[in-house]
């Protein structure tokens, strides 16, 4: 059996990125970031993927006439390369059916709130305007709504006293990048088996 080919899409900084590059490099991920899909050029997560020597598919959506055309150049990239799991890392696009029909049940994404709570844009910025106690991060399949898909793991942060959105941000990021390459070893791994919106996730095999 051939190694597990993941492709990674992303807009930003890339702290996700790096996460998932690291634990593939120590073993942890099970798995091969094959490539890394970015929206723009000029992201610092781009420079992250060079230094690790991870090839990108870059695109500047202006250049295409619709969300579906970039989208099938994606999708023929990614079929080129026979990816199994497509990790949504701070992508800040909303997805057509071109890629989330046939990567359904295998594509993720993570989102900085306890969802259903707090979806789309500024997440943590809305939980502290919101005033809740308690937020946190969710890892979910993607399906052709914003932040809907079914569930497969969340962890809670604390919201303290005197936090701003820096303080918050950075607990939140720190919390993201311990539970995201955890949940891709868990794809890598064999272990996810989604039955409606309810993910099960099956005890690690003793060796
Ligand atoms: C992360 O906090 C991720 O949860 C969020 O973007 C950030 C990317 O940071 N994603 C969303 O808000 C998706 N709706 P990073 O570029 O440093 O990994």
């Amino acid at each position: 059996m051939g190694s597990y080919r993941i492709a990674v899409f992303a807009s930003g900084r890339g702290s996700n990125f790096q996460a998932l590059v690291d634990a593939m490099a120590n073993g942890s991920l099970g798995g091969e970031i094959s490539v890394l899909v970015c929206d723009k050029p000029q992201a610092p997560v781009v420079e992250r993927a060079r230094k690790a020597g991870i090839d990108c598919f870059l695109f500047q959506p202006k250049d295409y006439a619709s969300r579906e055309d970039y989208e099938q150049e994606i999708a023929a990239e990614l079929s080129k390369r026979g990816i199994d799991l497509i990790v949504l890392a701070g992508y800040m696009r909303l997805l057509t059916s071109v890629l989330v029909e046939p990567y359904s049940g295998r594509m993720i994404n993570i989102h900085p709130s306890l969802l259903p709570s707090f979806t789309g844009k500024d997440a943590i910025g809305q939980a502290l305007a919101y005033g809740v106690k308690m937020t946190g991060i969710t890892v979910h399949f993607v399906d052709g709504g914003m932040d809907t898909g079914p569930v497969i793991a969340q962890h809670a942060v604390e919201i303290l006293e005197g936090d701003d959105e820096a303080s918050l941000s950075e607990r939140i990021h720190t919390a993201e990048q311990q539970l995201y390459p955890e949940v891709v070893s868990w794809f890598t791994e064999g272990r996810i088996t989604l039955n409606g919106r309810n993910v099960a996730i099956a005890a690690p095999v003793k060796r």
